[in-house]
This record gives C-alpha cells, structure tokens and sequence, in this order.
C-alpha cells in the first residue's frame, strides 16, 4: 500500500535513492517515489524494511539498483528530439570537429550519456550516415550508457513504435527503418552497429572504464538528465562529464538545463536558441561559422500581417527542470533558477509572473551575480515578455539595454523591430531590420519581414527585391531545415507561402 510507507522512511528511501542514483525526490515527489519502491518490493517479494536495509549497504544488490532505477527514471525520448540542436550539430559543431580536429588522428568520440532507450545516439548516427561524405576516413565512435539496464536492453534491439518515430520526417524513415509488424520499426542494421550501448550510472566514477571506451570524447550529450539530479549530485555528475571531454570538446546539456552547467574548465557558447559548453578558454576560431548569438525570438509567420505576429516562444524548447516548490522561496536561490522559472512561465504564457521574476533577478544591479551571459538572456526575455503583455514602452526599453551589451547582434535588432511593429512604428520597425540585415546579410526571416512590410507601405518594388532575396536564400536551404524566428516554419513553407503571396500580386 502507498500510503502506508511512514515519512521518515521515505526520507530515508529519497536520501538512498539519490545516494546510489543521483535521483532526486523532494516531498511533492514522494507519491512516484512510494509507487516505485510498493513495485520493487511486489516483484522482490520483499518489504519495505528489507529493501530499505539492502539500500543501507554500500553496495546495494545489483538487481536491486537495476529494479529500482527502472522504476524510478523518467525514460521518454524519440528520434530527433530538438530538431533545432540536431541543426547545430550539423551545421556547426561536426563541421568545427572536422575543421580543427580535436586529436592528431581522424577521430571523433561521441558519447550520449543517459541514452534511454537509444533515439538520441541512434539519432546521431543516423545524422552521421546523412554526412558521410564530408565524414569518410573518419573514425567515428558512438557510445550509449544509462542506468537503466532494461532501457539499454530495449535499445539493443533498435526496435521502435510509431511515438518514438513521432518527430521524425517520413523520407528519414523510409531510409532508415523498416516496417517489421503492427507499429513496429526495425533500424538499419548498418546504423545499430554504429552505436555501442553501455550501463552506467553517472553518479560513479572512472567512466572510462565502464564504457571500455580509453579516449576522451569529442562531444558528450547529457541532455534531459541532469535536471532530475539535485544541485550536489548534478554538479558531482558534471565535474565527471568535464573529465571525460577531451580539450576544446563539448557538453550539450537540454534545453532547459545549460543554466545548470557551471564549471571553470568550460566556455559558454551560443547557438540559435541554445546554449552548449566547450572545454577550454573562449577563443573565436573553432566553429566554421562561430555564433555569437541570444535566443532567438520565434515569430509566428502563419500570418502574413507581421504586425499580427505575437512575440512567442515555444514551450517544446523548454522543458521544465523539476524544482521542489520550497527551494522557490527561499533568499539563497541561484538566479538561473528563477531564470528556469521565468521562462518556463514565459512559454506557459504566463507573461505577467514571467516579468515579475525577471525583474527580481535583474534588479542586481550592473554588477549582480548573474553572470552577464545570464544577464542579457534575462533582458531579451524581458523584453519579450512585457512586448506580450502590451507594455511596449517596457519591452523597448529592455530590448534597447539588451542591445548596448551586444551591438552587434542582429537578432536584437530583429526582436526590436518586432516591438516596433507591435507599436504600429513601422518607419521604426523597417530601420532595425536594415540594421540586422546589414550585421547579418543572410538573416532570411529579417528579408521577409522587411519585404512585407516595404509591400504595406506601398513600395512594390522594395518589397519584391526583399522577398527575392529571401527566396535566393531560402533555396540554398535542405526543405526541411526550420527556420530561426520562424516559430517552426520549414524552409520550403516560407517558400509556398511567399510565392503563393507574390502569385496573389
Ligand atoms: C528523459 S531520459 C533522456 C533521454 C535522452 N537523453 C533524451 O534527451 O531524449 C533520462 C534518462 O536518464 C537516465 N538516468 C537517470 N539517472 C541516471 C544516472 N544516475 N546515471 C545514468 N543515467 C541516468 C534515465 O534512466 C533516463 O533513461
């Protein structure tokens, strides 16, 4: 019975769990908890007080661990999860590996730690296959761990459900899957051999030797795991992931989770909508094409009225760190925190709250402890969030101060001109896309933008050149790429409806 377990034993049982798993189940928690330790002790045939003592050991039973992290862990993935980081690996991190390799020879070592049932590595490799050409006389290595021995067993197999399957685009799975029975996927054989899969709990230590694995890994994926540990346990797990990198390697982390990523060893970096972490000193030259750049603001071009766009964010970015509701209000809270809370608000729409933590963490003053990466991405949600609840004036202001800390970003002047729009300030709106323009000359959705609006203000032939422009662009593009500030839109969607626009004159 759940209910009978007393809370001093659960305590107890959240204190070992999180000893031998890195798991963290504060109180609100505490009914999944009781739910998977009735499971162990129903399929043990044991109880409470003798699964609790084998956990007072040491070295609890193996089968015991493996049962229990099975009942306990969160396991849901599915191919291509964040198409957007999927993006980057394409288009900047592999090519900045294979520009300035890592190591004297062609190699590269991928690990994806906390696997689950194996989309994420298998995802990579199925990435890596689509690059081969730029990729052959590599050596490349993809290692797959997680706690969770059945996930692993599942992923073996390379056996999977349509829902699994659910992001990822049919040609993909025409190529690389076979339908083998009711909703039944099997993976090429040829990509399931690229991915070893190894059982490790990252709360221990010497990984390398788990993993059988005696090179530092170019790129580790820990994404979507950290954010169940608690602060001890997630920063013991990445000083260890640190370990593992070899120099100028990176740590991609979940969406949700690079605010939780604060060693000395690693460098902030930037993407479009994402940040990742190198090992090694800030330095500008190992990145083919190295992004300074914030989180992009994602408008919704379903309309081609932009000044009916609605300044928004999409929630699928930014899945939600689970946080114990005292820790909320507590005086010590580490600002990324409220940060976390402020953008998970934000993309719930709930503007409001989202405004209020914001301002609370940037009250600080120039010099607060938020570090002024934080710092910045706190402005430009600022500004974001006061743009949705109407307060223009307030977003401009935000915007504006966001900008005299990174002049030379083109995608604040883009945000900006979406305030400007919303402010019916269209001569405002035309002049910041010019400027994101002139520091970005391939920004597509400024073209865009700026080419309706030259067609509101009645210049046809500005309007057209701007559209073209886009267009150019956008054909240099694969038809599914999603665009940045597109809210989800597809290369070849913005081309229909362009020429569907330009067809209706
Ligand atoms: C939500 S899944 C993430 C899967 C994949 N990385 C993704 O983002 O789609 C979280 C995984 O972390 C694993 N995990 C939790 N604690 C772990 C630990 N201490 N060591 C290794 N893996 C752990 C769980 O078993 C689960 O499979």
């Amino acid at each position: 019975m759940i209910n009978a377990i007393p809370e001093n034993i659960l305590i107890e049982f959240s204190r070992l769990v999180s000893v031998h798993t890195g798991l963290y189940f504060p109180e609100k928690k505490w009914p999944t908890l009781s739910k998977g330790i009735a499971s162990v002790t129903d399929h043990l045939q044991t109880d409470i007080y003798k699964l609790l003592y084998s956990l007072q050991k040491t070295f609890p039973p193996k089968e015991t661990i493996d049962l229990l992290t099975d009942r306990l862990t969160v396991g849901e993935t599915y191919f291509l999860r964040d198409k957007n980081f999927f993006q980057i690996l394409k288009d900047q991190i592999i090519p900045g590996l294979i520009r300035y390799p890592r190591r004297k020879t062609q190699k590269m070592v991928f690990w994806s730690a906390g696997c689950a049932t194996g989309e994420e590595p298998y995802s990579l490799a199925i990435l890596i296959d689509y690059m081969l050409p730029a990729l052959s006389g590599w050596d490349i290595s993809i290692i797959g761990s997680d706690i969770n021995r059945t996930a692993l067993d599942k992923a073996e197999k390379g056996i999977y459900s349509n829902w699994s399957l659910r992001e990822t685009p049919e040609p993909i799975i025409k190529k690389y899957f076979t339908l083998i029975g009711d909703n039944r996927f099997e993976l090429a054989p040829h990509i399931r051999r690229m991915v070893t899969f190894s059982q490790l709990n990252l709360m221990s230590e010497q990984y390398a030797a788990y993993l059988n694995c005696h090179d530092k890994m170019d790129v580790i994926f820990c994404r979507n795991v950290l954010m169940y540990f608690n602060d001890s346990n997630r920063n013991h797990a990445i000083q260890n992931l640190v370990r593992s990198i070899v120099e100028n390697g990176w740590l991609i982390t979940g969406p949700s989770e690079s605010g939780f990523v604060n060693a000395p060893e690693l460098t902030p970096v930037r993407f479009p909508n994402a940040l990742y972490h190198r090992k090694g000193p800030s330095r500008q030259s190992d990145l083919p094409d190295l992004p300074v750049r914030v989180t992009r603001t994602n408008n919704n071009y379903n309309s081609s009225d932009p000044q009916k766009q609605k300044i928004s964010l999409t929630a699928r970015h930014y899945t939600r760190r689970s946080t114990d509701t005292k820790i909320l209000t507590g005086p010590e809270i580490p600002k990324y925190d409220i940060y976390q809370e402020a953008l998970f608000d934000y993309s719930q729409g709930r503007y409001g709250q989202s405004v209020e933590k914001l301002s609370r963490i940037l009250s600080g003053g120039p010099n607060g402890s938020l570090s002024f990466l934080m710092r910045t991405e706190s402005m430009i949600l600022l500004a974001k969030a006061y743009a949705n609840i109407g307060e223009l004036d307030h977003a401009r202001t935000w915007c504006e101060k966001a900008l005299s800390s990174e002049k030379l970003n083109p995608e604040l002047y883009y945000l900006l001109s979406t305030i400007h729009q919303s402010a019916d300030d269209i001569d405002a709106a035309v002049k910041t896309l010019k400027q994101a323009i002139y520091l970005d000359p391939e920004f597509i959705m400024a073209h865009f933008t700026i080419g309706i609006l030259f067609l509101q203000k009645n210049m046809p032939l500005e309007g057209a050149k701007s559209l073209n422009i886009a267009l150019t662009l956008l054909r240099l593009k694969n038809p599914d790429d999603v665009l940045s500030y597109s809210e989800g839109m597809t290369a070849s969607r913005l081309i229909e409806t362009i020429k569907s626009m330009t067809a209706t004159g």
